[in-house]
């Protein structure tokens, strides 16, 4: 199995309730290593640029206002496997169809305020992570 790197982002809703130690104890406690890590509030700017993919789904609007609406914080995790890894320890994007343990269950209040985002691919990864990371920031 490939060492692998994903992007990682803490949500508003997770650190409004002070979550991020918790979350990121998750992480470590799935063999993932935490090799960047910043907190930073989007601007509207940034959370159309990061959520262009999904710029003609309905959700839209209302995700890049709520990205915006509190601190975030955005992290490269590292380890074997890592994309799918962090997928499955984040559970579904829906907290109400998550299993049981996983962070969206635990945490997630709803689809919108489910508490984590993570890469979905190899390639989201890549530009995901040169979005707020540059190559210097990556510590591994
Ligand atoms: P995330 O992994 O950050 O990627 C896009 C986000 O859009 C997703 O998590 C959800 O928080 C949010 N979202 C809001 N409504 C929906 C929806 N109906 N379907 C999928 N994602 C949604």
């Amino acid at each position: 199995m490939a060492v692998e790197r994903t992007l990682s982002i803490i949500k508003p809703d997770a650190t409004a309730r002070n979550l991020t130690g918790k979350i990121n104890t998750r992480f470590e406690e799935a063999g993932l290593r935490l090799v960047a890590q910043r907190r930073l509030k989007l601007t509207r700017e940034q959370a159309e640029a990061f959520y262009a993919v999904h710029a003609e789904r309905p959700f839209y609007n209302d995700l890049c206002t709520y990205m915006t609406s509190g601190p975030i914080v955005v992290q490269v995790l590292e380890g074997e496997n890592a994309i799918a890894r962090n997928r499955e320890v984040m559970g579904n994007t829906n907290p109400a169809n998550a299993a049981e343990g996983t962070i969206r269950k635990d945490f997630g209040q709803n689809i919108e305020a489910n508490s984590v985002h993570g890469s979905d691919a190899p390639e989201t990864a890549a530009v995901e992570i040169a979005f707020f990371f540059s190559t210097c920031d990556i510590v591994g």
